[in-house]
């Protein structure tokens, strides 16, 4: 049975549950899973669901969706929504094609090649490439196999040999590089975490003494990744210091900017990043600061031609006409691949370099506003001040997980803990560009109300 809808029926129904969104856009209700389970028929049956129906039920999911551009959410790294890259990320599904030859993605492949270009040259990286990965995680992952097999390029025919490859990233950096040691056959506990400074950076100094303990030891240290905006904290490895201790070593650089890479377009906070020309691999996450929606990941080298050296298949049956290069197929692991450079490529051309500038500025602007409202009033500490758009505090007394859990069950919005050293603190994430001074108010205001109410209790 072929259920298709007529142009007018489609249209209605994309706009019914875009309406059913946008009314409950700032709601931040908790809905439990029993609750969700009770009100809405989730099993698959065997008698097909009748249109009308259906999109009754699609419109109750919608509903009782975290809202991630409410201005009650602070939780994540990501939040706020653009619409121009919506509607692109619409027309991705609509039209249907999969990123591997230019013969079924055609023009698509060329803006994935400006993408990656503009990227390069913000970069620094004059001769460089790159491949869109579902997320950042998958994009270290990338950087990582780069890094393993151009320290023995054997490994990739072959698999691994008796040497023990050992990675490097400081105790602040994200889990996804121990994990993707664990898949790559390097081993987890090959994974060296070197300590962070007072502000979550890594130590030069200790990375180092590392280096240099695992050579004494006869193991292979192949890898380091410095992170630009620590998930928690936002703190950025010193790239200029540790990239030149690493060439002495012959260690592939890898720069974790998922998170803070966007700042590059900023001239006034690109300092942050110094020397990441410098490095051999950079994961850039457009789905954080850049505001585009999920996901929208690029890993991004510093030498052409190596993408395609470790991932590249013989595969007549699908590159059958064109070049390597308008065959991105060739520079993925992935197969099959959904197009992720058309929502960023319609928001860049929008905004122009211009517009990302600004709106970053703004974003930081507001961050500091959020500081001097946290710093004015006694009931609140400030945990450290802010590197990026995180900004970590207290409420003096009340446990910040308790306060977290307490918001969310309660509809006041979503906003996350972290810790550091043992201490405990709010992590309020200021990514979303449409909240204003009077956002920020009001979830202060409630998290004072329910910080007062646990207090109470
Ligand atoms: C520093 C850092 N690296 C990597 C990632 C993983 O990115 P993704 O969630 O796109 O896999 C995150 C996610 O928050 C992150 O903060």
């Amino acid at each position: 049975m072929v259920v298709a809808l007529s142009q007018e029926k489609f249209t209605d129904q994309l706009k019914a549950l875009i309406d059913a969104y946008d009314r409950s856009e700032v709601d931040d209700t908790f809905y439990a899973p029993e609750e969700i389970q009770k009100s809405i028929p989730l099993a698959i049956e065997d008698e097909p669901l009748p249109q009308p129906e259906l999109l009754d039920v699609l419109k109750a999911i919608i509903i009782r969706t975290p809202k991630s551009a409410s201005p009650g959410f602070y939780n994540q790294l990501y939040g706020g929504k653009e619409d121009l890259a919506i509607i692109a990320e619409m027309m991705v599904a609509r039209m249907n094609n999969s990123m591997y030859t230019f013969k079924v993605a055609g023009p698509h492949i060329l803006i994935e090649h400006e993408v990656i270009k503009k990227a390069c040259e913000v970069i620094g990286f004059v001769e460089g490439e790159g491949v869109f990965c579902p997320g950042g995680s998958m994009a270290n992952l990338v950087g990582m196999v780069l890094a393993r097999n151009a320290c023995n390029p054997d490994i990739q025919d072959h698999g691994l040999d008796r040497n023990t490859y050992v990675a490097y990233t400081s105790e602040r950096g994200h889990y996804s590089i121990k994990k993707n040691a664990g898949m790559l056959g390097i081993g987890r506990n090959n994974v060296r975490e070197v300590a962070v400074n007072d502000r979550g950076e890594m130590l030069v100094e200790e990375f180092d003494r590392l280096v240099q303990l695992d050579l004494a030891a006869g193991l292979t240290p192949f890898f380091v990744n410095l992170t630009a905006g620590t998930t928690v904290l936002g703190a950025f490895d010193d790239v200029s210091r540790i990239s030149e201790i690493a060439r002495k070593y012959n260690i592939w650089v890898h720069v974790d900017g998922a998170y803070g890479a966007s700042v590059l377009l900023s001239r006034k906070r690109a300092a942050l990043l110094a020397g990441i020309d410098r490095a051999d691999s950079v994961t850039w996450n457009a789905h954080k600061m850049m505001g585009v929606p999920l996901t929208c990941s690029m890993l991004l080298c510093k030498a052409k031609g190596l993408l395609t050296q470790n991932f590249s298949e013989v595969s007549d049956y699908l590159f059958q006409t064109d070049t390597d290069e308008l065959n991105p197929g060739t520079k993925s692991m992935q197969c099959g691949r959904k197009n992720d450079a058309f929502k960023v490529w319609a928001l860049w051309k929008q905004l122009g370099n211009k517009g990302f500038e600004q709106r970053i500025e703004k974003q930081f602007l507001l961050r500091d506003k959020l500081v001097a409202l946290i710093n004015s009033d006694p009931d609140f500490e400030l945990f450290m001040p802010p590197a990026l758009l995180n900004v970590c505090f207290r409420y003096r007394q009340v446990d910040s997980d308790r306060i977290c859990y307490a918001l969310d069950r309660q509809g006041l919005g979503k906003v996350g803990h972290g810790s550091f050293r043992g201490d405990n603190f709010i992590r309020m994430v200021m990514v979303n560009p449409s909240l204003g001074v009077e956002d920020i108010e009001k979830f202060l205001g409630h998290i004072k109300m329910v910080a007062r109410n646990l207090k109470e209790s």
